[in-house]
């Protein structure tokens, strides 16, 4: 499969359920792969309390575990693809309410960490062809989501540069692994690059630290993702 390496623990998002009351927001979302191992933890996403409203899965098309619930499914052309344009146009004809995309995942990187490596004048063809029409059918369009690295920076500007502004993003993915004051910095750095684009942190923990560490870090960065605009 091409996603099974997917389950390694720095590519699990950290946007859990928290508190009794916590408000539901659209900045909250889930990145998750159901696993037929682990089903009940499928619900965890869901349950009453949830403060989620949106989930991407690396894929094109929804995880049926989440089909009767209230997440609204966000497809991802993960790496090459050449029905992504099809599967998401047969999506929205059946009525699902598919107001945004995601691109490449980890273009940047390498398969031993997630990464779809894919040179950036090959994923500017694969944009225009795959992605660029949704605009048309209103939809909003994501960035590559290139990794946290310098590399990330390098591979996203080599990627317009190709698309010679054929590639109209709406939004930037970000990824970030570290701590509160490295995300921080990472996300005023890419706003000050790309002004214009609303970010969307699709990735992020503070990776290999213990539990409340990790606890205090959630804290942080969603009060700092919920401040900012
Ligand atoms: C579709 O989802 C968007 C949020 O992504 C929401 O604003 C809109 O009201 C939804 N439309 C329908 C018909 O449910
Ligand atoms: C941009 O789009 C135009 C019109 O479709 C096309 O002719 C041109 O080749 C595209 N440019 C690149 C760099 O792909
Ligand atoms: C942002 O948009 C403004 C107005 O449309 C434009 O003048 C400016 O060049 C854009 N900046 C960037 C960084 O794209
Ligand atoms: C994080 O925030 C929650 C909810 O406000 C709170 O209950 C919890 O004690 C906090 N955890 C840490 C480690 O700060």
């Amino acid at each position: 499969m091409m996603h099974s390496h997917l389950l390694l623990p720095a590519l699990l998002l950290l946007p859990f359920v928290h508190g009794q009351n916590a408000p539901s927001s659209s900045k909250r979302g889930l990145v998750y792969v159901p696993n037929t191992k682990h089903m009940s933890d499928d619900s965890i996403w869901t349950s009453g309390s949830s403060d989620l409203t949106w989930y991407y899965n690396y894929e094109a098309k929804p995880s049926p575990a989440f089909s009767n619930s209230k997440l609204q499914f966000v497809p991802m052309l993960w790496g090459g693809s050449t029905t992504f344009l099809a599967d998401v146009t047969a999506q929205i004809e059946n009525g699902a309410n598919i107001t945004y995309v995601l691109a490449m995942n980890e273009p940047d990187g390498g398969g031993a960490t997630g990464g779809s490596a894919i040179p950036a004048e090959t994923a500017a063809e694969t944009w225009q062809r795959e992605i660029e029409p949704l605009k048309k059918m209103g939809v909003k369009l994501g960035a590559p989501a290139v990794t946290g690295a310098p590399s990330g920076k390098v591979w996203l500007q080599n990627f317009f540069n190709a698309c010679k502004g054929n590639c109209s993003a709406d939004f930037i993915p970000v990824h970030w692994y570290g701590n509160f004051e490295g995300l921080a910095s990472h996300v005023g750095e890419v706003r000050s690059t790309y002004q214009n684009l609303t970010m969307w942190v699709t990735e992020y923990a503070n990776n290999n630290v213990d539990l409340k560490e990790s606890q205090t870090f959630y804290n942080q960065s969603s009060q700092f993702f919920d401040r900012i605009e």
